[in-house]
Formats: C-alpha cells, sequence, structure tokens
C-alpha cells in the first residue's frame, strides 16, 4: 500500500539524520568524523566531545531506530490475529533495519554515516522489550569487563538471536532471520574494529574521564 511505501521513505529519513555530525557541528564545530575512529556515532562522540554529547547521541539515535520501528502502526495492519501479528512483525523489522540503513548511509551528512548499533538496539527495543534488556546487560558486562564498546556491541548483537531461541522460544521465524541478519551486519560495520581487536589495537574507552584519542 501507499502507506506501506512512505512508511519506509520515512523510516530512512528518520534513520538519515546524522545526529553525531550535526550535534558535534551545532555544538562544537566538530565534525566527529575527522577524529578517532571516524565514525558518525555514540561511542566515537563520546570519545571526541566527552560524556554529554555522547549520551545525547546515542538517545537520539536509539530513538530513530525505536520511532522507525513503530512507524508499522501508521501502515494500516490489524495488530491482533496470529497472522496480522506475523505481518506487523515483518513490517517492523522491515522499517527498522531501512532506518539502519539511513544511519549507515545518511542522505543528509554525505552518505558517510555511523555502525548502526544504537539504531539497531531502538529497534530491537520496539520488537522484542526483554530480548532487549538482555542485549543491554551483555553489552554492559562486556564494556565494564573490557572497556571496548565495539567488543559489547558485537556481543550485544549475537545475544539478540541467541536470546530469541534459547530464552524466549519466541514463534517468529522472522526475529530469529532479522537477528541473524544484525549479526552479520554488525560484523561487517566492525571490520575495522575486529582487525584491532584482534591486533590488540582497538581504543579502550574511558568512561570517567575525557579523552581526545
Ligand atoms: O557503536 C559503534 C561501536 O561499536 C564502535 O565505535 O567509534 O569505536 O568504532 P567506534
Amino acid at each position: 500500500s501507499i502507506n506501506a511505501i512512505i512508511a519506509l521513505l520515512v523510516a530512512y529519513l528518520f534513520g538519515s539524520i546524522p545526529t553525531a555530525v550535526w550535534l558535534g557541528q551545532s555544538f562544537y564545530g566538530v565534525d566527529v568524523r575527522e577524529y578517532g575512529s571516524g565514525n558518525a556515532g555514540a561511542t566515537n562522540t563520546f570519545r571526541v566531545l566527552g560524556g554529554k554529547a555522547g549520551v545525547a547521541v546515542m538517545i537520539i539515535d536509539i530513538l530513530k531506530g525505536w520511532t522507525a520501528t513503530n512507524l508499522a502502526y501508521f501502515i494500516g495492519v490489524s495488530v491482533t490475529g496470529p497472522t496480522s501479528s506475523v505481518l506487523f512483525i515483518n513490517y517492523q523489522l522491515a522499517l527498522g533495519v531501512i532506518a539502519v540503513m539511513g544511519h549507515l548511509f545518511p542522505l543528509f551528512a554525505g552518505f558517510r554515516g555511523g555502525k548502526g548499533v544504537a539504531t539497531l538496539f531502538g529497534m530491537v527495543l520496539a520488537v522484542h522489550l526483554q530480548a532487549a534488556l538482555l542485549c543491554v546487560g551483555m553489552f554492559i558486562s562486556v564494556l565494564m569487563l573490557t572497556r571496548y564498546v565495539s567488543l559489547g556491541s558485537i556481543l550485544a548483537g549475537f545475544t539478540f538471536p541467541f536470546s530469541i531461541v534459547f530464552v524466549f522460544h519466541t514463534p517468529y521465524k522472522s526475529l530469529l532471520l532479522y537477528g541473524m541478519c544484525i549479526c552479520v551486519l554488525i560484523l561487517v560495520t566492525h571490520q575495522k574494529n575486529i582487525e584491532r581487536l584482534l591486533k590488540g589495537k582497538e581504543s579502550k574507552i574511558n568512561l570517567f574521564k575525557k579523552s581526545n584519542t
């Protein structure tokens, strides 16, 4: 339907909002893509501009994914009954992934964006709150133990499909399918991080001090 097409477009536009770039440019006169890891995401904003900016980018990027995913409510599928709820979840997942694509390739920032972790998390939050909480648990544990955000992101990403299958036994096959796609996507966007991790050269985040690496 026309509503579905409009929703997909709006999801891409939401995802395309380059929070890290715009916030850095407007409040600090800095394009975070020129510093640190060069990534336009919450982590690199934290690294380059400090905690307040990093947290702001994280919250807005999560909201982008969450809002885009919930655009499914405007498509006009009835949310009751087994077949329609499968359809609804599929719309949600498709919208979420489109928003992540917007974040990776933002229309408003020369198609050079971030790695999509916060936006993906917003999507997971919208489709499965409990799985999202497990992912957060994994992310925070890995971050506290290793201070590698990238490793936390990767392992949190893998937590989603694993929890879907082994903890929640969800009847929605598409959740598992998308969960596996999320793993692949995170591995692809984190290639450089993985190389650095293997060489022991990945930068550790200092959670309590402003640093400029
Ligand atoms: O969310 C992205 C994070 O996993 C890695 O970011 O800037 O360290 O490459 P960065």
